[in-house]
């Protein structure tokens, strides 16, 4: 066994087999596909020369000779007068027939985007972040781009206590907050603490319907998940039993949008304290709120006991993958040992930068302009419904990017219906995949009204009408309210 560097101005590892059988060309010509195979040497790559390549490796050139021959023939490499030896084009593989990375259904789509989970992207504060970025570069010593505490940069973390307590009625201070690569990564951090708080991974409760990832995600990670009815206070807390903690979206359930009613509120704190769990609020949206002032946080009512989650992924964009947790002090001891393994995986530039923004306002005046625009998108849509569909029911709408529309009896049912939207390029997400019994969920159809360009959002609008008529019946009753809608 023998390895080699192989240098001819880009650096391969060229690991080559001899000896037991293999002589120094097969041990080439097995280095070469290999390298090829895995896609370190991509195609179009161009190879040395015969003679460099045989100097780099210490091999005679007509060895090498025959082994770039062999490769040419069997399609790995391709030979061209005057272009030399470069790497062929290769088949792309079938994709792997494995589970869905998380977020696979929020890429982007041909027609009318009309899902759930995305903001604007195309008001994406690009002047701001630019302007903050230039600040950071020219004014951050040099020891700012060193290796940083593992609860995320404190200049952010700094930021961040003081906006969560001016915008979302946060009570917390920088050494409680963790800055995360989104809200996943602040859940896996969540389960995490939690089970060294406890020393076993206990079972985590979560409204239904749901976000299916998250519950997913825990019982991955050796946690039992359950899932507690909703209803238009929100989560039905009387169903807690010995969980070590509770998910919930307070301000703007997800995906119903009902708000957790102050009575509920209470409640669930009682419950946390009688029983020492733990509530994670995800507060994924609660900076859009339409016709009142935004509902504060629910951790400011119990700090000690509540664990606070928030993102930048509806306020600015979901690609930064910039989230935040507000912990209780109680489980910093715990934080602290589990982000001995697991650093805060931000860029330290985009934390400086974020902390920039919010410094300077920017990050509120950004979020009062998409708050318009939205809140002009959600009446919209209602116009449109109460227009057009008067048959069907919108809900969730106080707050968010994202209302329901329930369907009447006589309408397709939801896969039907899915189908026959995409057949138009228009694409809503069914209710049923939130729901823990899909079989059992209402008739409905989630709409995400933010993540259309402004100039399209009209288009898409009709076109989601229009076709939505088409599987409805003209006549009959409202659908009855119930189940949170
Ligand atoms: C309920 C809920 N929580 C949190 C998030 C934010 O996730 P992330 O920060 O990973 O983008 C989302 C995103 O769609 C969501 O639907």
């Amino acid at each position: 066994m023998e390895d080699e560097w192989s240098r001819w101005g880009l650096d391969l590892h060229v690991h080559l087999r001899t000896g037991a059988g293999h002589g120094l060309r097969a041990g080439l010509e097995h280095a070469l596909r290999d390298a090829v195979r895995s896609g370190r040497l991509s195609s179009g790559t161009r190879l040395p020369s015969s003679r460099a390549l045989a100097r780099d490796l210490g091999l005679a050139r007509g060895t090498v000779t025959q082994a770039l021959d062999q490769l040419v023939a069997e399609g790995y490499l391709e030979s061209k007068p005057r272009s030399g030896i470069r790497v062929a084009p290769q088949p792309t593989a079938p994709p792997a027939e494995t589970a869905p990375p998380s977020h696979a259904t929020l890429r982007p789509v041909r027609g009318v985007d009309l899902r759930s989970g995305s903001p604007d992207l195309a008001a994406f504060p690009r002047r701001e972040w630019l302007a903050a970025t230039r600040h950071v570069m020219q004014t951050a010593p040099n020891t700012a781009f060193g290796y940083r505490e593992p609860t995320g940069a404190i200049e952010l973390r700094q930021a961040l206590a003081e906006y969560l307590g001016r915008a979302r009625g946060v009570s917390t201070t920088p050494d409680h907050i963790v800055v995360c690569a989104g809200y996943a990564h602040a859940l896996r951090l969540v389960c995490q603490v939690l089970r060294h708080h406890g020393g076993s991974a206990g079972a985590l409760a979560f409204e239904d319907p749901t976000e299916p990832r998250h519950p997913a995600l825990v019982e991955q990670l050796g946690h039992r998940a359950r899932r507690l009815p909703v209803d238009r206070d929100g989560l039905i807390v009387e169903g807690l039993t010995d969980e070590s903690a509770v998910v919930v979206t307070p301000a703007h359930q997800y995906p119903l949008g009902v708000t957790l009613s102050p009575a509920r509120r209470v409640e669930l704190v009682s419950w946390a304290r009688r029983t020492g769990a733990y509530i994670v609020e995800d507060d994924y949206d609660g900076e859009f709120r339409y016709d009142r002032q935004p509902v504060g946080a629910l951790q400011g009512m119990a700090p000690d006991r509540v664990v606070y989650a928030g993102t930048a992924s509806k306020t600015i964009a979901p690609g930064l993958r910039l989230a935040w947790l507000a912990l209780p002090s109680g489980l910093l001891a715990a934080l602290r040992e589990v982000t001995r393994w697991d650093e805060s995986s931000v860029s330290v530039i985009d934390q400086l930068v974020l902390a920039r923004l919010v410094r300077t306002g920017e990050l509120d005046r950004h979020v009062r302009r998409c708050r318009a625009r939205y809140r002009r998108r959600r009446d919209l849509l209602g116009e449109a419904v109460t227009r057009r569909l008067p048959h069907g029911r919108l809900s969730g709408i106080a707050a968010g990017l994202h209302a329901v529309l329930r369907l009447p009896a006589g309408s397709d049912h939801e896969a039907a219906l899915l189908a026959h939207l995409a057949g138009r390029g228009i694409h809503v997400e069914g209710i049923s995949p939130f729901y823990h019994r899909p079989e059992r969920s209402p008739l409905a159809v989630v709409i995400g009204y933010a993540t259309p360009a402004e100039h399209a959002y009209g288009s898409a609008l009709d076109a989601l009408v229009d076709a939505l008529r088409e599987r409805m019946p003209a006549t009959g009753p409202q659908p009855r309210s119930g189940c949170g809608m």
